[in-house]
């Protein structure tokens, strides 16, 4: 494949067949690309859809949930929905899947895994189908589904800030959410592990080192974690670290009832707290489909895994702590980006 620019001023190129083999993942029919400077590597298809985000038509009202896979993501969807769409907890669109009332941004390029064959998995096609009558994927899916989604809108997004438009925080709010790089490397590998689409084949220790070397996709981490830092003191972006979430949801909540602007009383919030605590969300099976994931039974619910912080401790060998614990240092020295508490020590 030639080089080719992206509107961002970002250059794509093919990522080498060693990069790809090394991933342990199931192929991706058009092969994985490398986004320079910072060197992303996504799916080959990714380039077109990035793109394609720079004609999108944001609105003011609109909120994005922002970040590197496996940090909470889909809970924030699901606390930024509930405040903005179902405060009093009666919306019955509350039980339409995630993926649709929240729709991820970045989604299109997962398609192209072999094992989806190329094609959106059947609610997202059906939304499409919907929306757009006749219209061709070959441009994705997602921007379209968005574009025909009611305000205000509520999107999922892991591409970072460098390949959106550079403006977008003039338009839109984001909440950008990260976490302990140990338990993200954790819920990632399980993740990958236990996903048909993807089917990682190796340990931690070798997920983990794909991770810290930028050989995964979606990788390198700290760009996109540094990126969205260096933004935080705009008003129309909150920081969120997961570990805060989980330590005192309320005063989370409380600001993020006050980013939004959605005036909810502490009552409405504990309300929105327990529904969407783990437990509550786990038990709404229907939030998320989870028919992608290898099973022991049926029933079991796989994504929602543990949604504990700390989880890393039982699964990284000593060696692969100390190193992820270095790596941290290195890429936090000199920057005030503080996550002394992700350490071992
Ligand atoms: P674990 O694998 O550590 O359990 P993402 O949505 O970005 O893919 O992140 C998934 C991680 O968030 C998983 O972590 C998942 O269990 C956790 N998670 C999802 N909902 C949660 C909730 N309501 N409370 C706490 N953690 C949650």
């Amino acid at each position: 494949m030639m080089s080719r620019q992206l509107l961002s001023g970002h250059k794509v190129e093919q990522a080498s067949e060693e990069v790809v083999k090394n991933m342990k993942i199931l192929p991706f029919i058009h092969g994985v690309v490398r986004i320079l400077p910072e060197g992303w590597l996504y799916p080959g298809t990714a380039p077109t859809f990035i793109d394609r985000i720079h004609s999108v038509k944001f609105r003011s009202n609109d909120v994005m949930v922002m970040t590197f896979p496996k940090c909470g993501t889909t809970w924030m969807n699901e606390i930024v929905w509930t405040m903005l769409h179902n405060p009093d907890l009666e919306n019955p669109k509350a039980d339409e899947t995630i993926f649709l009332r929240s729709p991820d941004i970045s989604f299109d390029m997962i398609f192209d895994s072999k094992f989806l064959g190329g094609k959106p998995m059947e609610p997202i096609a059906k939304r499409f189908e919907e929306k757009h009558p006749g219209r061709k994927m070959d441009m994705g899916v997602m921007a379209d589904i968005i574009e025909a989604l009611e305000g205000p809108r509520v999107i999922k997004c892991h591409f970072p800030f460098p390949l959106l438009p550079q403006d977008i925080l003039d338009t839109i709010k984001v909440v950008y959410v990260t976490r302990n790089p140990k338990d993200m490397t954790t819920s990632f590998w399980k993740f990958f592990s236990t996903t048909n689409v993807h089917e990682f084949c190796g340990d931690i220790d070798s997920f983990a080192k794909l991770i810290m070397n930028d050989g995964m996709i979606y990788c390198p981490y700290w760009p996109h974690v540094k990126a969205a830092w260096e933004k935080r003191e705009h008003p129309n972006l909150h920081f969120v670290f997961y570990e805060d979430l989980i330590s005192d949801a309320m005063q989370e909540l409380r600001k993020i009832n006050e980013f939004l602007g959605t005036r909810l009383n502490e009552e409405k919030l504990e309300a929105i707290k327990r529904y969407t605590s783990f437990s509550s969300m786990k038990s709404r099976k229907e939030l998320l489909s989870d028919d992608l994931f290898k099973k022991e039974e049926p029933k079991e619910v796989v994504f929602f895994r543990k949604g504990i912080v700390g989880d890393w401790k039982k699964n990284f060998p000593p060696e692969l702590q100390a190193e992820m614990d270095q790596w941290i240092k290195k890429n936090v020295t000199g920057t005030d980006l503080s996550l002394s508490w992700a350490l071992a020590e």
